[in-house]
């Protein structure tokens, strides 16, 4: 364990002095005290991907006890849909519990949670199994089969983990949809799956106010076409649970009842579903992002191992809620299927105080902390005497993810949480890729703040121009994917078309068979090959690490009775990184009253959720528009952001933006 009680002795004058020698510093070697005990430290380690690839990949394959061996590592006989471990048959839940509980660890701590109220529970493998077992055989009896699609509709309470764990035994693809999202969200979810099963819970706590979640349920159900089964948690301790009506099922009563029942792990063979997961995309409609069993469950093992650094015997943080990609890989599957312990906390991090992550992490001896730099920029903003107050010295490794990281936010969590002794990892990925792709491995990597890094072994990522030929270094391109990985999405849930047009219509070529994935993010590259990743270059926007997609958001103001245009972009926000900017244009007749600012921020929360609030509401008479009658977005978020207009001759209405410019100056 690294001694960092010294820091509390450090000066304030010595303290400006480090703070300036680090603003001034581009580059940092991953801490000796780290490197001698990492999981990887052979920098050769890229070159051996590189010069085996696909076999390489069996190395992830290795972290899993599969019950049939695979007999292909990769086949690309139906590309871009490439088939991972074909042959091969595995069950997730059984290598995120069983085989662990064989190897001796039936006591040690899989899952530790914090409640926001300061309750907590801890469930060994032992008990985390048990209860697995208990509710995967209540699902069973309710019908639940291999293929049946259920949804979770859960916010940070250790049912989640749990529901999806059972989930997985019985072989049923579980679709999580983010708590913080609303009733419509839900429903458009459940629809488009033709998910016949509900998990959800009464409600739960924000800064210690109990939210009814149960509202939000009922109002979902009634716009789902199709007959749901729902089983709702108690989490409020009260009796609104029982309030859903007929037809639902009491969690608690459902596991007491199944206590004991020996749920055997049903195999699935490596390319089976094992979850869904909605994201936003272009268009207004989520899509649903598949994962397989085989090669999701490698890919996040093997990151886990090699970014994370996580051993059997770390309790690890990833602050991410697991209604998102990143709490499915590292809170739950990641973790757990190395047989580490897994924290999740409910709440918010300045409830009741800003301190609450560091008395946590003080509190439970956190080893690895990965988090979102919206939350980084958010503690730098309250100060360093909070994290100051706490002894950090548990930590090992920090992470980061969701958006870019600025060097500045970087230098800060180095600093003051790391306390300069732990490596930072800016880890880039996104729900279609299962885990991190592009970072530093933090055993044998230099880091430079700012640079998410190299892509990881056995990861081939380029920065192009718009016809696919390599930008030079330091130049802003597009980010691109060129060799299959074992974590990548198989498709989109019934929409194999939009799969392959969304993600491989950009930079392949069908003719020579070449599939290049296209994520649509743009970056640059250095000579070293460190990539900076700039951001979206669709209409997708990320508000505190949230994916959110913008014609989602216009979809939901046009909505709203009197609306006739609207126009979101993502306007630079010092703490949220992006904020929701809605540019509108009313009817004849309508007026901009403050009470149709209302109707539009409340018919975005009901579409969404109250992530997508928009920040500002600017109405105009007009949007700014190109000859063929497209929305210039560009130009709408330089408004947004105060920047120099860009081109504006190509616009058929050029006075719009003057006008609209103004018009947000004036607000
Ligand atoms: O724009 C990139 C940004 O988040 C997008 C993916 O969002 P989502 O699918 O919700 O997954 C988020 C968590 C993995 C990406 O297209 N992004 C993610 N990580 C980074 C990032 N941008 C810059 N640096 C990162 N480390």
């Amino acid at each position: 364990m690294i001694d960092r009680s010294r820091r509390a002795l450090v000066s304030d004058t010595t303290d400006v002095k480090l703070e300036s020698r680090l603003e001034e510093q581009e580059t940092f070697e991953p801490p000796k005290s780290f490197v001698e005990q990492a999981n990887v430290t052979n920098p050769a380690i890229r070159t051996e991907f590189e010069e085996n690839w696909p076999e390489c990949w069996e190395r992830a394959a290795e972290f899993l006890s599969w019950d049939r061996e695979y007999d292909s590592v990769v086949d690309a006989a139906n590309a871009p849909q490439y088939e991972w471990f074909t042959g091969g048959r595995l069950n997730a839940s059984y290598n995120c519990l069983d085989r662990h509980i064989e190897d001796g660890a039936k006591n040690r701590a899989a899952i530790k949670w914090e409640g926001e109220l300061g309750e907590t529970r801890t469930y060994t493998y032992g008990e985390l199994l048990n209860e697995v077992e208990a509710f995967a055989a209540a699902l069973r009896e309710m019908g639940v089969e291999a293929g049946d699609v259920v949804t979770l509709y859960l916010p940070m309470v250790p049912e989640l983990p749990i529901a999806m764990l059972a989930c997985a035994r019985l072989g049923a693809p579980h679709s999580v949809v983010f708590a913080g999202f609303s009733a419509d969200a839900l429903a458009t979810r459940m629809q488009s799956s033709d998910s016949e099963y509900l998990v959800t819970c009464d409600g739960y706590y924000r800064r210690g106010e109990a939210l009814n979640h149960g509202q939000k349920v009922k109002n979902g159900l009634r716009n789902v076409d199709h007959d749901v089964e729902s089983i709702v948690v108690d989490r409020l301790g009260d009796e609104s649970h029982l309030s859903f009506g007929d037809g639902t099922h009491d969690y608690g009563a459902l596991v007491a009842e199944h206590e004991g029942t020996s749920v055997p792990a049903v195999s699935r063979d490596a390319e089976d579903v094992l979850f869904l997961l909605y994201t936003s995309g272009t268009t207004g409609q989520p899509k649903g992002v598949e994962h397989a069993t085989g090669g999701y469950l490698s890919y996040v093992a093997w990151t886990a191992h090699a970014v994370l650094d996580l051993e059997p015997t770390d309790t690890h943080w990833c602050t991410a809620d697991v209604g998102w990609i990143t709490g499915h890989s590292y809170v739950v599957y990641g973790p757990l299927a190395l047989g580490a312990t897994t924290f999740m906390y409910e709440g918010t991090p300045d409830y009741p105080d800003r301190d609450r992550f560091w008395k946590l992490i003080e509190k439970n001896r956190v080893d690895v902390f990965y988090t979102a730099p919206t939350a980084i920029r958010a503690f730098m903003k309250w100060g360093k005497e909070y994290p100051a107050n706490h002894d950090l010295s548990s930590l090992r490794l920090l992470g980061s993810v969701g958006e870019p990281i600025d060097p500045h936010a970087w230098k800060w969590y180095y600093k003051h949480i790391g306390g300069e002794e732990c490596p930072v990892v800016d880890t880039w990925w996104q729900t279609e890729t299962g885990g991190t792709m592009v970072t530093t491995v933090p055993g044998i990597d230099t880091m430079k703040p700012g640079a998410a890094g190299p892509a990881l072994p056995g990861i081939d990522a380029r920065v192009v121009d718009a016809d696919g030929s390599p930008v030079a270094s330091g130049n802003a391109g597009y980010l691109v994917i060129r060799n299959p990985w074992p974590g990548m999405l198989r498709t989109l849930y019934g929409n194999d078309e939009r799969f392959r047009s969304e993600y491989w219509g950009e930079y392949s070529d069908p003719d020579e068979d070449e599939w290049i994935y296209f994520p649509e993010d743009g970056a640059k590259i250095d000579d070293d090959g460190y990539i900076t990743v700039l951001g979206r270059v669709d209409d997708v926007i990320n508000v505190s690490g949230h994916r959110l997609g913008t014609m989602e958001i216009e979809s939901a103001i046009v909505d709203v009775a009197g609306v006739a245009e609207a126009a979101v972009v993502g306007a630079d926000h010092d703490v949220k990184g992006e904020a929701v900017y809605a540019y509108v244009v009313l009817k004849n007749g309508e007026e901009p009253t403050v009470a149709m600012r209302d109707r539009i921020v409340e018919s975005v929360e009901d579409g969404i959720g109250p992530i997508a609030r928009p920040e500002k509401v600017v109405f105009t008479s007009e949007l700014p528009k190109t000859r063929s009658d497209k929305i210039m977005r560009r130009l709408l978020e330089n408004i947004a952001n105060g920047e120099e207009l860009g081109d504006t001759s190509t616009l058929r209405n050029p006075d719009a933006v003057d006008t609209i410019a103004r018009q947000v100056g004036d607000d």
